[in-house]
């Protein structure tokens, strides 16, 4: 845990919180003070994240009804939000031809018109208070291109795009954007996207923990950072990928052929 508390006393919405990350992220914030609201669809894990947290909120970001009820909901009990933290995701890793039109629906509909809905109905009250920070939560897979990952990189991608022109959009607002890309996390997110052997796929892959994403992402916030890349190797790639494409690309195939 963080020495002091940087966010005592500020109300944070966390989307996602019942696993993995955003459970993490909700754990970390009530450690420095401030007063969650964890949201999520599964009534039995959002049940054990009431003691942890504030407020436990069902919220499901693919219908507008529950993220209109859920907002309002947050602003009789507080009157304000501080910090929206845009977490709640999904994966579908599969090849190219076998990923469907419904599939990519299905994805953008929570990895990014899911964030935009929760982000459309809090960020006009954080920018009528004149403070506040949006938090999304995208992935390396929002930088790069991965194999059998077309749908998930499509949708990361677009929630890079549109927070960089948000961004621009809320510039002297007072509130800030803050993008976060972790690498690979030992989460439940691969087992739920289908992919329950995803580490007996990726020997030697160090998964990051949910607690360092979380601690990533606390300092990112404090410290207002624009952009992220948790671990040094998700970064050190990415910048090979701008300055030595073709060399990444080599990597990549040599280890895809082993
Ligand atoms: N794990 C990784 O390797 C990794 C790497 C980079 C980025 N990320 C990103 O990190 C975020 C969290 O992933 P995770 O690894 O923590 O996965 P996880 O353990 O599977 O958790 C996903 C969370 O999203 C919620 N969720 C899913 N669909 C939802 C919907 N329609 N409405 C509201 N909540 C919904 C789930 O809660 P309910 O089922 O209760 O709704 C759950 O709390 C995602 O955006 C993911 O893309 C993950």
């Amino acid at each position: 845990m963080h020495g002091t508390a940087r966010f005592e006393d500020k109300v944070v919405l966390v989307t996602g919180a019942t696993s993995g990350i955003g459970a993490a992220l909700a754990t970390a914030f009530v450690a420095e003070g401030a007063r969650v609201v964890g949201c999520g669809r599964d009534q039995g894990r959002l049940m054990s994240l009431a003691s942890r947290v504030d407020l436990a909120l069902t919220l499901d970001v693919t219908s507008q009804g529950s993220v209109d009820m859920a907002a309002a909901a947050v602003q009789d009990r507080y009157g304000r939000v501080d910090i929206v933290v845009n977490n709640a995701g999904i994966g579908h890793f599969q090849a190219w031809q076998d990923t469907t039109i419904v599939d990519f629906q299905r994805i953008m509909d929570t990895n990014l018109y899911g964030a935009i809905r929760v982000a459309q109905a809090l960020l006009p009250g954080m920018v009528a208070q004149g403070e506040g920070v949006l938090v999304n939560i995208a992935s390396v897979a929002g930088e790069r291109g991965y194999p059998k990952h077309t749908a998930y990189c499509a949708s990361k991608h677009a929630m890079i795009g549109w927070s960089r022109a948000l961004t621009k959009d809320l510039r002297g607002s007072g509130v800030a954007v803050v993008l976060v890309c972790p690498p690979a996390v030992d989460t439940p997110f691969f087992e739920n996207a289908g992919f329950p052997d995803y580490k007996a796929h990726h020997p030697g892959l160090a998964l990051m923990s949910p607690d360092a994403v979380a601690a990533g992402t606390l300092d990112a916030v404090a410290g207002r950072r624009t952009q992220v890349i948790l671990s040094p190797r998700a970064r050190a790639l990415w910048l090979l990928d701008k300055l030595a494409p073709p060399l990444v690309e080599g990597l990549q195939r040599w280890k895809d052929a082993r």
